[in-house]
C-alpha cells in the first residue's frame, strides 16, 4: 500500500482529497468511534466484496451503528471510485464513524449522521521472490480486549504491538493470550504441522480475515487438511511452517520466530502450494466475470 489517488468517497459526494475534510468533533477522531474495511481489488474485479460487506455489518451492528448503504448503494460507491481512481491492482478502504455530536459524550446516544469515507488505494503486487525470502516475527502479550471479531479504526493497540515489533528489528508479532496464538498485529495465523493446516478458531480474539476464509476453502478444496482449533503457543516452536494473511500481506511464510529457525528457515514447501493456488485464484478473478472456483 503506498500513494492514495485524488478522488475519494465523502457522505455521498466523490472530491478530490484535498476538498474532503471532517469536523474536529467527529467521534472516529475523537474516540476511535468507528469501523472500518479493506477489500483488495485485481484488476477490476473486488476480492470477495460479498464477504467484507458481511463483516462490515457485523462491525457495524457490534457497535450499534446502522449501516448507511444497502449492498447495492455500496456496489455503486466501489465502482464509482474505481473508475475514477483507475489500475490494476488496488484495494477500498472504507470506514464509518458515529459522526460529530456537538459535545464530547462518550454516550452515544444521539441520532446523528454517520461519516462515511472511503477512497482507493494502490497496491504493488507482492513480488514473489521477495515474500519467498520469508518473514521475522516475534511473539507479545496480546493486551487488546475482548472485541477483537470488530473491525474497529481504535487501533492503538495495534499500533503499539507492530511498535514492539519494529523496537525488537523484525518485521511483526504473533500475539500470545492466556498461552494461546491468537493472530497477528494485523493479520491471521497459521501454522503447519505434519502437512495439516492449523488456525485459531473465530471468536472475539480475533478478527475472521476473508484471506483467512479463502486460504481455508482452497486448502479444503486441495486435499489440505485443515484443523479450525486453538493453538498453544509452546506449538509454534515445533512448527514446520507458520504463515501471516491478510488482504495486503496475501500469504507470507515466517522463517524466524524469536532469533530460532521456523522448520528449515526457508518458506516451506505447503506455503510454495498455497501460493500458487492464490496466484491462480486472483488470476481467475482478474480474468472472470463470474466468481472462479477455488
Ligand atoms: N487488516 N487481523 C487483523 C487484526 C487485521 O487487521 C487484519 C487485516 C486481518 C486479516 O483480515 P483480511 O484477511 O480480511 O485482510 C486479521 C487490514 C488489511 C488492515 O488493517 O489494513
Amino acid at each position: 500500500m503506498s500513494k492514495t489517488t485524488n478522488t475519494v468517497y465523502l457522505n455521498g459526494q466523490f472530491l478530490p482529497i484535498e476538498q474532503a475534510s471532517i469536523s474536529v468533533m467527529d467521534r472516529g477522531f475523537l474516540f476511535g468511534d468507528g469501523v472500518y474495511e479493506v477489500v483488495p481489488v485485481f484488476g477490476n474485479k473486488l476480492l470477495r466484496p460479498e464477504g467484507h460487506l458481511k463483516r462490515l455489518q457485523n462491525s457495524l451492528d457490534r457497535i450499534s451503528l446502522d449501516n448507511p448503504h444497502t449492498v447495492t448503494e455500496w456496489q455503486a460507491v466501489f465502482a464509482n471510485l474505481l473508475d475514477h481512481n483507475p489500475g490494476d491492482d488496488r484495494a477500498i478502504y472504507l470506514q464509518i464513524s458515529r459522526g460529530a455530536y456537538a459535545r464530547r459524550d462518550l454516550r452515544a446516544n444521539q441520532d446523528c449522521a454517520p461519516t462515511i469515507f472511503a477512497m482507493v488505494l494502490h497496491v504493488t503486487p507482492p513480488d514473489i521472490d521477495v515474500l519467498s525470502a520469508g518473514i521475522s516475527v516475534i511473539t507479545v502479550d496480546d493486551f487488546r480486549w475482548n472485541a477483537c471479531d470488530i473491525k474497529s479504526t481504535s487501533l492503538v493497540a495495534n499500533v503499539m504491538l507492530k511498535q514492539q515489533a519494529a523496537d525488537a528489528g523484525v518485521d511483526d508479532a504473533i500475539l500470545i493470550r492466556e498461552d494461546h496464538v491468537t493472530e497477528g498485529t494485523a493479520s491471521n495465523i497459521f501454522l503447519i504441522r505434519d502437512g495439516v493446516l492449523i488456525t485459531p478458531p473465530t471468536g472475539h480474539q480475533l478478527l475472521p480475515g476473508i484471506t483467512r476464509d479463502l486460504v481455508i476453502e482452497i486448502a479444503k478444496n486441495n486435499a489440505i487438511i485443515v484443523e479450525e482449533r486453538e493453538i498453544k503457543e509452546i506449538e509454534l516452536q515445533d512448527a514446520d511452517e507458520i504463515w501471516m494473511t491478510s488482504s495486503t500481506r496475501e500469504i507470507a511464510p515466517v522463517i524466524n520466530l524469536n532469533g530460532q529457525a521456523v522448520g528449515r528457515g526457508v518458506a516451506g514447501s505447503v506455503w510454495k502450494r498455497m501460493m500458487d493456488l492464490y496466484q491462480q485464484y486472483k488470476q481467475h478473478l482478474r480474468d472472470n466475470e463470474a466468481v472462479p472456483p477455488e
